[in-house]
Order: C-alpha cells, then sequence, then structure tokens
C-alpha cells in the first residue's frame, strides 16, 4: 500500500491530516503532478474534472453547451465542497475552481494549497490543438491572453507557489514534495 512508503511516514501529523490541493490556470499541469504526487504520498488521487463528468454523466464541452458556465461552475463548486469533507487527498482542480466566492476559503482551511503557474508562450504552446476546453473554442491564443488577465490575480492566495515553465511533470513534482515535507 503506498500510504506505507517511507514518504508518507516522513510527513509530520499536521501534513499527514491534510488535502493538498493543486490550483492553476489551464495546462499548467496539475493533473498530470498531482497523479505523480499521489502515488509518491500515497494520497487518494481526486481530478475535480473528472468527478465532474462523471457527476453529470457528459463531458465538460457538453456541460458548457448545454448548460453554460454559471450551472459548470455550481457544480464544480459542489464537487469541491463534497470532496474536501474528508482528508488525505490529492485533489487537481480545473483552472477556475478558485474563481465562485467562497472556494479559495474553503481550500486554505482544507488543505495545502499548491498553485501551478506558466508563462503564457508555454500555456498558448500546451493548449495548441486542444479540443476539449471549451472556454478556448475559436482563437485560443487569444482566449488563453483573455484568461490570464483576467485571473492575473487568481491563484495568488495559494500557500506556496512553482513555476512549472520549462520544468517535466517529474521536475515540478519533487520541488513540491521538497517544500511539502520541509
Ligand atoms: C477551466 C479549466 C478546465 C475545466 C474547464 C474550465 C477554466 O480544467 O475545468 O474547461 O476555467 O480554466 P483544466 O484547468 O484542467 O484545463
Amino acid at each position: 500500500m503506498a500510504g506505507d512508503t517511507e514518504a508518507f511516514k516522513e510527513l509530520n501529523a499536521e501534513q499527514r491530516n491534510k488535502n493538498i490541493i493543486l490550483v492553476g490556470m489551464m495546462a499548467t499541469g496539475k493533473s498530470t503532478v498531482g497523479a505523480i504526487l499521489a502515488e509518491e504520498l500515497g494520497y487518494e488521487l481526486v481530478d475535480l474534472d473528472h468527478v465532474i463528468i462523471e457527476t453529470e454523466g457528459r463531458s465538460i464541452a457538453e456541460i458548457f453547451a448545454e448548460d453554460g458556465e454559471e450551472y459548470f461552475r455550481s457544480v464544480e463548486t459542489a464537487v469541491l465542497k463534497r470532496m474536501l469533507e474528508s482528508e488525505n487527498k490529492l485533489i487537481s482542480t480545473g483552472g477556475g475552481a478558485v474563481l465562485a466566492p467562497g472556494n479559495t476559503a474553503l481550500m486554505l482551511s482544507k488543505g495545502h494549497v499548491i498553485a501551478l503557474t506558466a508563462t503564457e508562450e508555454e500555456i498558448i504552446a500546451r493548449v495548441s490543438g486542444d479540443q476539449n476546453r471549451p472556454l478556448l473554442a475559436g482563437n485560443a491564443v487569444e482566449r488563453v491572453r483573455r484568461i490570464m488577465e483576467d485571473r492575473h490575480n487568481a491563484y495568488l492566495f495559494a500557500h506556496y507557489t512553482v513555476d512549472t515553465t520549462g520544468l517535466t511533470a517529474a521536475e515540478v513534482s519533487q520541488n513540491i514534495l521538497m517544500h511539502y515535507r520541509g
């Protein structure tokens, strides 16, 4: 069982009882890094977008197209709350999960919040050709620029921030593990 690994034992009691929550713009590597960290720490991996898809029985693009962003945000907030009712989870959130009022305070109170960032150029390169992000439909470059502008302060609340530009997911994970283990 991964929870018995040396890495897990190294954590102090306070950290052991907490969730780790990854926030950040789309394409900053939250899902990939989250999977590596969950494995290393023996935490349950929760990808918020995946839980939303399962709960709704349809894709994120379908939810946006059929019921709009506001509805998506309400489901996202409800799922976040439900996931944070218990502990020892590694939760990777969608880029907009920090937007609804109350979500950031909830995250800070229920977990250790880690923000992943990247430069605009890097994000544009990473999302090019991606059909699965409804907010980027149309002119993806323009949309990324606009969203980054709109959200320029949105991830500053995190306990810790890693700039992932030019780093592999393994390198980002190592950085976070070093920080987390103190
Ligand atoms: C969104 C990011 C997406 C997904 C949805 C909205 C956003 O998740 O939740 O398309 O508002 O930034 P990723 O950050 O995993 O791409």
